[in-house]
């Protein structure tokens, strides 16, 4: 079995960087990226290589020397799946907003949308391989649903998941730490295994190409994310520790991380972390693991959520007590709004949710991100439901410098680590803002005692404030 034609269902944050990375180290394979959001895949195709719907550090030069030449974009999602060997299923897998496991379980909809199309559709034998985060057990879902035709098409499901994070997405793509490749324990399942390890093999070392059971690969994905997302919050618990003891969350972090049993990746304590996957992705396991009765085991992960969900509180409730408990027609500037930096990506950014507690206390935001638009910022705060679009529009103003921002502001808030706000001149906005001036620093990217010697209040994570 030889891939020569892929076809991938979804042109997100995943599909997208994916396939142009695929169809860039693998000039002879012909990758199709489709979706049925019309205006996202025309900015795929924009003339202007800088306007697809993406950011991501070195994405548009990827995409410039593959599309057109084996990279496509299309809203064509039939004639795709009909040419392709390979079918990527990489649409979004968000927690489920109602009915039974409403606010815990994913939503498969989408999901069973593709396989009902691809079972519809496919006149041939195909490779179908779950990029999407989903479930264990999902692939007998999907197989379940693509064997239902009777109509002698064979599918191989793969479980494929992807490990990139935003921001650095084509460099994860390019080197990642592993694929990994989860196939039927059959001679066709493993036919199909080698076939996708072939495309791989064009650019990643074989030795990072690692193949298992189809189960082991769906949990694998899970594992990871509610790992990573553990170590964050495990941080940011002991730096509210910190703050009470005098001890520098930095320098544990430090001290701990170069135990190579521990080490230093992921031990930044911040705001709480964001992003489309940490908290979908466990609120998912915990899911799993009551469905299967396993209370201890759910008990236990989701605490990850909720030491984040109090560390998001924390930092807002931290600004309305220093602002001598009201921050009630008083400016606040927030610098970033995406849920780290080099992303235009604001799912589930902390930044949302302290503007939403702030604005619960009447007050006044001015926000600047370098890759967010105004738009964006109100979806995200309307899409909490908490007051009307009006009164949210009212909250916030927006602004496309950060020194305009911060002019005349009570306080400054860091939410996201966006390299250009440690080359400010903080003198300059020092000079702009009412005083005492008040600095949050959501992710220790400052220097206290230099801003400190400026004149503002500092106050970082982890750390016994100026005050
Ligand atoms: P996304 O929302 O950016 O993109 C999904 C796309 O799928 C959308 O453009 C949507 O229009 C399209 N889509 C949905 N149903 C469709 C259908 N039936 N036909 C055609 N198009 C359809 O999502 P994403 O961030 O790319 O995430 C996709 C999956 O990858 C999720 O399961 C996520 O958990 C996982 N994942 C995401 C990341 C990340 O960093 N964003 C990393 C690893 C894994
Ligand atoms: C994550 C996983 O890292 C990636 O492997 C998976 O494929 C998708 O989910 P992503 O959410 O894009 O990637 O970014 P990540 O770098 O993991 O950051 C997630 C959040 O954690 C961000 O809000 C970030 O600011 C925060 N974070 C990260 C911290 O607060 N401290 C850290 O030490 C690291």
């Amino acid at each position: 079995m030889n891939i020569t034609k892929i076809c991938c269902i979804g042109a997100g944050y995943v599909g997208g960087p994916t396939m142009a990375v695929i169809a860039q180290k693998c000039p002879h394979i012909q990758v199709t990226v489709v979706d049925m959001n019309v205006e996202r895949i025309q900015a795929w195709n924009d003339a202007d290589v800088h306007n697809i719907p993406i950011y991501e550090p070195g994405l548009a030069a990827v995409v410039a020397e593959a599309r057109g030449r084996n990279l496509f974009f299309s809203t064509d999602v039939d004639q795709a799946i009909e040419e392709a060997d390979a079918i990527f299923i990489s649409v979004n897998t968000p927690t489920k907003t109602y009915g039974k496991g409403k606010n815990m379980a994913a939503d498969l909809k989408y999901i069973e949308l593709c396989a009902r199309q691809i079972a519809r559709v496919a006149k041939n034998d195909k490779i179908v391989i779950e990029k999407s985060t989903l479930p264990v057990r999902t692939a007998e879902a999907i197989k379940s649903i693509l064997d239902s035709t009777g109509n002698g098409v064979q599918f191989q499901i793969l479980s494929n998941p992807e490990f990139l994070a935003e921001g650095t997405a084509v460099t994860d793509l390019l080197q990642p730490d592993r694929i990994l490749i989860g196939g039927e324990t059959s001679e066709a399942g493993e036919k199909a295994i080698a076939a996708l390890v072939a495309v791989y093999a064009n650019w990643v070392p074989q030795d990072k190409i690692l193949t298992t059971n189809v189960w082991s690969s769906e949990l694998s994905k899970l594992t990871a994310n509610a790992f990573l997302a553990q170590r964050i919050s495990s941080i940011n618990a002991l730096s509210e520790l910190c703050e009470k003891t005098g001890a520098d969350v930095t320098e544990v972090s430090r001290a701990i991380g170069m135990d190579s049993r521990i080490g230093a990746k992921f031990l930044k304590a911040s705001v709480g972390f964001g992003g489309s996957c940490f908290q979908k992705d466990i609120l998912n396991l915990v899911y799993i693991a009551k469905s299967y009765g396993l209370t201890e085991v759910a008990d236990y992960w989701e605490q990850v959520i909720i030491m984040n969900d109090h560390q998001k509180r924390r930092f807002a409730n931290k600004i309305v007590q220093t602002l001598y408990n009201t921050v009630a027609g008083k400016k606040i500037a927030f610098l970033g709004w995406a849920f780290k930096k080099d992303t235009n990506d604001t799912r589930e950014s902390a930044a949302i949710y302290v503007a939403d507690d702030l604005i619960n206390e009447q007050a006044e935001l001015a926000v600047y991100d370098p890759k967010v638009s105004e738009t964006k910022v109100l979806q995200d705060l309307n899409y909490l439901q908490s007051r009307t679009a009006d009164e949210n529009q009212a909250a916030i103003s927006y602004f496309d410098s950060a020194y305009q921002a911060c002019q005349g502001a009570h306080a400054v808030a860091i939410l996201t680590e966006w390299d250009e706000f440690t080359d400010y001149d903080w003198q300059k906005i020092y000079d702009g803002m009412q005083k005492p001036a008040f600095l949050f620093d959501g992710r220790n990217i400052l220097n206290a005692a230099a801003m400190e010697a400026i004149g503002f209040v500092y106050s970082g994570i982890g750390v016994v404030s100026s005050e």
